[in-house]
């Protein structure tokens, strides 16, 4: 069975999709959104949640951002501890001198979803894509969704971004050969900013959410079941590495949610052809390190909006075609300094020559950051920008 065709199809109803569908009712696209998981699930879903700059602009001008203005928090610093001790980054007064808007995910999906239906829009949950080929979806179950376009919003392991790569598209890949505890807890942050704590033992990384829940990282070994992380384990692990006993206790509370996350990043060579078009993980993941993720994905959606109207209502496509060169530029940029937070956070393992090597080499970066105007500069106009 098949239903009737839609301008464009959109698969995920992630930040790319409803950000993409959104715009596209704006522009008087109709368009559709298959999501295989329920509401609830998708609304549900903490992640991430710092939001850069040209992200709120983009949000606030498509009329999308009431609630991120009403609720979020203006962030300007971070804060970086090593066993040189503490400084902090006001990054605010540095660059370009923008902040980041801290606001939870899935409250920005819950403002998105419920915009894109008051704006009209249809979205099917538990509708699952199965495969995608010219313009037609197969779900499961045997329906067929047909869309002039049809974009692919649907992450990294999506059908979206498994069409494009079977007919020859190249995946750039990195595997930053570690892994985060990414754990939430049900405590107020512990710090005005952003921490980021260099151990001998690994990573800490301490993210303001909410007033009352806040997101910490500790680094550990690639494969680490998080059952194995009690309560306790966590708090002492974070107590250390953030160095508690030289700077303060952290504010405890139940944890919430403990998942690994292995950090890996990739890109495809282009980012659609013919029909299908991704934004947003589909078309790149990047590794969490410098939270780039929902800032791309928002940005892609932008950009693939504006080109799909011009195709669909003015019947111009240079925009399509111009779409993946414009945001890759702008995704390997992000990629670069990803690499270069990562390569800051993370020392190597071991106690060989070329651990202690890669260490110095760390911690000489972080001097740097500390003491050079210049290296300053840089982070902060890569730390907020797109
Ligand atoms: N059919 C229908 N829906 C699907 C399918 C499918 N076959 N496969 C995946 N989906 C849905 C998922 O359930 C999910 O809701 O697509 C959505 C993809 O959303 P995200 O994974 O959030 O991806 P994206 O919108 O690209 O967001 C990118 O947001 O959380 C941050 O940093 C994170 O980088 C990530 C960014």
């Amino acid at each position: 069975m098949t239903t009737a065709q839609v301008g464009v199809v959109i698969v995920g109803a992630g930040p790319a999709g409803l950000v993409l569908g959104n715009l596209l009712l704006d522009r008087g696209v109709d368009c559709l959104i298959l999501e295989r998981r329920d509401r609830a699930a998708v609304e549900g879903r903490a992640r991430a949640g710092f939001l850069a700059p040209h992200s709120v602009r983009i949000l606030t001008e498509n009329g999308l951002a009431a609630g991120l203005l009403a609720r979020g928090q203006t962030h300007t610093t971070c804060l970086f501890r090593s066993d040189q001790g503490e400084f902090t980054l006001d990054y605010g007064k540095l660059g370009l001198g923008e902040p980041h808007t801290v606001y939870p995910q899935q409250e920005l999906v819950r403002d998105l979803v419920a915009e894109y239906l008051r704006r009209g829009g249809e979205i099917r949950f538990g509708a699952e894509a199965e495969e995608v080929t010219d313009g037609r979806v197969r779900m499961r179950g045997g329906t067929d969704v047909t869309g002039r376009y049809v974009a692919g919003c649907d992450g990294h392991r999506g059908i979206g971004r498994a069409a494009l790569t079977a007919h020859g598209t190249r995946t750039a890949r990195w595997d930053h050969g570690v892994s985060w505890l990414a754990v939430l807890v049900a405590a107020p942050p512990s710090l005005s900013a952003v921490g980021y704590a260099l151990h001998e033992r690994g990573f800490a990384g301490h993210m303001a959410r909410t007033a009352s829940v806040t997101r910490y990282y500790l680094q550990c070994p690639r494969g680490t079941d998080p059952a194995e992380w009690s309560e306790d384990r966590i708090w002492t692990e974070l107590a250390t590495r953030m160095r508690t006993a030289e700077f303060g206790p952290l504010r405890e509370g139940a944890v919430l949610e403990k998942t690994l996350v292995d950090l890996r990043s990739d890109v495809l060579e282009t980012l659609g052809a013919g029909r299908l078009w991704l934004a947003g993980d589909s078309a790149g993941l990047i590794s969490p390190s410098a939270a780039k993720g929902a800032n791309l994905a928002i940005l892609q959606a932008e950009s693939l909006a504006r080109a799909l109207e011009a195709a669909l209502l003015r019947g111009d496509g240079t925009g399509l075609a111009r779409y993946a060169g414009d945001c890759l530029s702008r995704i390997w940029h992000a990629h670069e300094f990803s690499q270069w937070m990562s390569t800051l956070l993370h020392g190597p393992d071991g106690d060989d020559d070329t651990a202690c090597y890669g260490r110095s080499l760390q911690y000489a970066r972080l001097e740097s950051l500390r003491t050079s105007r210049s290296h300053q500069d840089f982070f902060a106009e890569n730390y907020t920008g797109i």
